[in-house]
C-alpha cells in the first residue's frame, strides 16, 4: 500500500518566484522614481512589465492554482465563504480563497495599469519618457504620467490591504498563508480527501510563457 505524502504542492515555482520578485521590485520602483534614478526606474519597470505579462499568460496556460478560469468560478462561493469566515468556521481553500481571488485580480489589474501607463509616460519637461512615448503626443504622454502617478496610490493601498488581510488570517483566523507562498506546500490534512488538482510545474508551457514575455520586453525596449 502506498501512503500519501504529508504535504501537497499548492503553488508552483513560477507563481512563487514571480510573487517574491514583485515584492522586491515595487519598493525599488517607487524609490528609483522618488530619487530620480530614471534609467534604473525604466529598466526595472520593463522587468516588471515582463513579470506581469508572464503572470497573465500563466493565468491562461499555467497550473490549476495559477489559472484565472477556476478562480473566476470560485467567486460564485464568495457569499458562503464570507459567512463561514464570520463564524470562524471556514475551511482552507486549495489555491486562492474566493476572497483572495478578488484581491489577486485587483492587484494584477493595478500592476497591469501601472506598467502599461509607464511605457507611454513623459515627465513634465519631456526629458524622461517610457519607450513607447514616441507613439503619442506630449500631452497624451503627460496624461499617461498622471494616471501612472494616481494608480501608484491605488496600488499602494491594495498592497497595504493585501498584507493586512494576510496578517488577519495569521493571527485571528489562525491560517498561515505565507509559508506556502515560500515553500509551495501545505499540509494535506488542511484539505478534504477529495481528488485535488495537479499543480506540478510543466516546463514547456512555463518556458513558452517566459519566452513570449521576454520577446515582448526586448521588442519594447528597442522601440524608444
Ligand atoms: C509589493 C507587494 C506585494 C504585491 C504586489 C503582492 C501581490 C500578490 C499577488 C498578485 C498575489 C497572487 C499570487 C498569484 O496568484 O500569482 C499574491 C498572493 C499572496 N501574497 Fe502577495 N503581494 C505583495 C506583498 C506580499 C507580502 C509582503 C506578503 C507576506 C506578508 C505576501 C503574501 C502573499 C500570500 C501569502 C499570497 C497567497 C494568498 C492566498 O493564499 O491566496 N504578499 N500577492
Ligand atoms: C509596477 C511598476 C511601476 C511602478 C510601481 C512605478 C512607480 C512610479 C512612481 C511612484 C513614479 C513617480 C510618479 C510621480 O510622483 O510623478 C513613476 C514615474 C515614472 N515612471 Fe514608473 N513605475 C512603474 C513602471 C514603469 C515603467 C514600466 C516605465 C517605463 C518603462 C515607467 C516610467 C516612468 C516615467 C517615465 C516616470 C516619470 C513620470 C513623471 O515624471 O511624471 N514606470 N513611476
Amino acid at each position: 500500500m502506498t501512503t500519501k505524502p504529508a504535504h501537497i504542492l499548492v503553488w508552483d515555482g513560477a507563481i512563487r518566484l514571480v510573487h517574491w520578485l514583485l515584492v522586491l521590485l515595487v519598493p525599488l520602483l517607487w524609490w528609483t522614481a522618488e530619487e530620480g534614478h530614471m534609467d534604473w526606474h525604466k529598466s526595472l519597470g520593463l522587468t516588471m512589465f515582463g513579470l506581469v505579462l508572464f503572470r497573465l499568460i500563466w493565468g491562461l496556460i499555467g497550473t490549476w492554482t495559477a489559472r484565472f478560469a477556476p478562480m473566476i468560478r470560485r467567486i460564485g462561493s464568495l457569499g458562503s465563504y464570507v459567512g463561514q469566515l464570520r463564524r470562524k468556521a471556514h475551511r482552507a481553500s486549495f489555491g486562492h480563497s474566493p476572497l483572495a481571488v478578488l484581491s489577486v485580480f485587483a492587484l494584477l489589474g493595478a500592476l497591469t495599469i501601472q506598467v502599461t501607463t509607464g511605457l507611454f509616460s513623459v515627465d513634465v519637461d519631456g526629458l524622461e519618457s517610457g519607450p513607447l512615448a514616441v507613439l503619442v503626443s506630449f500631452e497624451t504622454g503627460r496624461q499617461f504620467a498622471d494616471i501612472h502617478e494616481l494608480n501608484f496610490n491605488l496600488l499602494a493601498a491594495l498592497i497595504a490591504l493585501h498584507v493586512a488581510a494576510i496578517t488577519f488570517y495569521h493571527f485571528v483566523l489562525k491560517e498561515k498563508l505565507v509559508r506556502p507562498m515560500i515553500t509551495g506546500r501545505r499540509s494535506r490534512v488542511d484539505f478534504s480527501d477529495a481528488q485535488l488538482p495537479e499543480t506540478r510545474l510543466r516546463v514547456l508551457p512555463m518556458l513558452s510563457a517566459a519566452l513570449v514575455s521576454f520577446a515582448c520586453v526586448m521588442a519594447i525596449s528597442n522601440f524608444g
